[in-house]
């Protein structure tokens, strides 16, 4: 059978993430296809417990150790989630991937990023996404959006200066041909206006 597409969506924290991947669903649905929405850190019962280690815990976590953990939970959702989908044929579309790791643990805490490569491949080998939306905001506007959510979380109690980095990050990841920009500043209409572009020719008959 032949594998089904794999997308991931990407972006700083407030950047609309949750309400554009509901939309990105539909349009694949729409086109007749099964997809399996996940989410890193997360997407399996254990890979849910470790994102509640990184994103709450209140020991002090080292940034390896971070790093380690999100591969962790990346390994468990490729094996038991996101290769048995791809292989079943369906489509995964994934809140989160390598790329943020790059840019998380990369540019924003400093780990080597080669290192971050290593592990990748180890980890999940040649699969790649075959298209990433990120979705770009200035840091101000993505974390004020984030502020008005929920109490923030461990990445969403870091300095401006960090996001500045991992934004850096994202948009220096964003000059390869697999990772699409989407101005994610302007209205959610105008948004979805971009991603469905980008999407369309994933979509058509014979993909
Ligand atoms: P989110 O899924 O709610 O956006 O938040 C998950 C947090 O985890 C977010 O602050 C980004 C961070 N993160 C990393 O630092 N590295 C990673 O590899 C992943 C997948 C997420």
């Amino acid at each position: 059978m032949k594998r089904g597409r794999f997308i991931t969506v990407e972006g700083i924290e407030g950047v609309g993430k949750s309400t554009n991947i509901g939309f990105i669903r539909r349009l694949i649905e729409q086109a007749g296809f099964d997809v399996v929405v996940t989410r890193e850190p997360g997407g399996t019962p254990l890979a849910e417990q470790i994102r509640d280690i990184v994103l709450r815990t209140e020991h002090d976590l080292p940034s390896q150790t971070e790093m380690l953990l999100m591969f962790a939970a990346r390994s468990a959702n490729v094996c038991t989630q996101i290769r048995p989908a791809l292989d079943a044929g369906s489509w995964v579309l994934c809140d989160r991937f390598t790329d943020a790791t790059i840019a998380y643990q990369g540019y924003g805490r400093g780990v080597d990023i080669e290192t971050i490569m290593t592990l990748a491949q180890v980890v999940h080998g040649d699969l790649w996404p075959d298209l990433t939306l990120l979705l770009d905001t200035p840091v101000e506007t993505g974390l004020g959006r984030a502020a008005k959510r929920s109490a923030p979380d461990r990445f969403e109690s870091e300095q401006l200066e960090f996001f500045n980095r991992v934004r850096a990050g994202y948009l220096e990841l964003a000059r390869s041909e697999r990772i699409e920009l989407v101005d994610a500043s302007v209205s959610l209409e105008q948004v979805q206006q971009q991603i469905a572009a980008i999407i369309e020719p994933y979509l058509g008959p014979g993909q």
